[in-house]
């Protein structure tokens, strides 16, 4: 991990190395804080965040999922998020809020537990990997069921619902591929361990619906967006493995992975096996986005 000089904490820059929390901490024995990944991208106007109200927002909602609040808005959380990346003179950058019970008392109730809000953003690549992006994945279907919403919210970025994302990711890492594929309780389709999947099929998008047992991504809603603006058809459905292997198309969607083909499936081609002329537009389309280059997006960025 590339370091950076500062992490904020609780309304205050401090050193990187120096920033730290008792062993004891609440959340690191039973999981409980909220967190979010979000990308700044560099611009011909400096650093630019994406989607940052959208992602914060989330956090808000993240932690009413579990009858918590997080102690700062929105909008100062956007605002110490610039003074961080400017403080740390990022160009780009992965940013990192998470907000977390902290030390007090043990015992799985963690509200007699102070609330703590960190920032971190420093230097991330592709999460993939650049080559991912470029010529697209392998991804195998992981024996690990996706946690059910009746479950965990599935629509909270809490840290514990990743428990089920790290068995699933290092289950098919192991075996040789990727990424993983996570599917419901019901068998359909769901998400990746940290990804939304789309398929394309004779011209119309198809992503599984929120109720299927995943987080409704913030790159999934925009992508959807672009689509639609594109002329496209959206569909928000049930989704069986037999839909993505006989799609024209696939690709996964994040933050982190933010748009990468996926061209094989449980060792099977999808298509030709190589990534999809519509999947490469919307990349296109995407990174010039992220990038500043499209005037008609712009309010989906916040200058630094
Ligand atoms: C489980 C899960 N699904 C989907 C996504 C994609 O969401 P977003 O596009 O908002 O980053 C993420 C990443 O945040 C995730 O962790």
């Amino acid at each position: 991990m590339l370091k950076a000089k500062y992490i904020w904490k609780n309304g205050e820059l401090l050193e990187w190395d120096t920033v730290n929390t008792h062993v004891l901490t609440h959340s690191l024995h039973y999981g409980s804080s909220v967190f979010e990944g979000i990308r700044a991208y560099e611009t011909s106007r400096g650093p630019a965040i994406f989607r940052a109200k959208e992602h914060f927002d989330r956090l808000h909602e993240s932690a009413k999922l579990y009858h918590f609040e997080v102690p700062y808005s929105t909008t100062k959380l956007i605002s110490s998020t610039k003074k961080l990346i400017s403080e740390n003179k990022l160009k780009s950058c992965y940013i990192r809020p998470l907000v977390f019970f902290g030390y007090n008392e043990m015992g799985i109730i963690p509200y007699k537990n102070p609330v703590e809000t960190i920032i971190a953003a420093w230097e991330w690549g592709s999460y993939l990997g650049s080559e991912a992006i470029e010529n697209g994945i392998r991804v195998k279907t992981s024996s690990i069921t996706k946690i059910d919403n009746s479950m965990l919210p599935s629509q909270s970025k809490c840290s514990a619902n990743y428990a089920n994302s790290i068995l699933a990711k290092q289950e098919v890492l192991s075996k040789g591929y990727h990424e993983a594929l996570l599917l419901n309780k019901d068998g359909n389709v769901s998400e990746g361990p940290g990804e939304n999947i789309f398929i394309i099929k004779d011209g119309v998008f198809k992503t599984p619906s929120p109720d299927q047992s995943l987080l409704n991504g913030i790159t999934a809603q925009s992508v959807a967006q672009i689509a639609r603006d594109l002329g496209f058809v959206v569909s928000y459905t049930t989704l069986t493995l037999e839909d993505v292997l006989t799609a024209d198309e696939v690709f996964f969607t994040g933050t982190a992975a933010e748009i990468t083909p996926i061209v094989e499936l449980d060792d099977q081609a999808i298509n030709d096996g190589t990534p999809g002329l519509t999947t490469k537009r919307i990349q296109d389309l995407y990174f010039n986005i992220v990038k500043g280059k499209k005037e008609s997006y712009k309010d989906w960025l916040t200058y630094v």
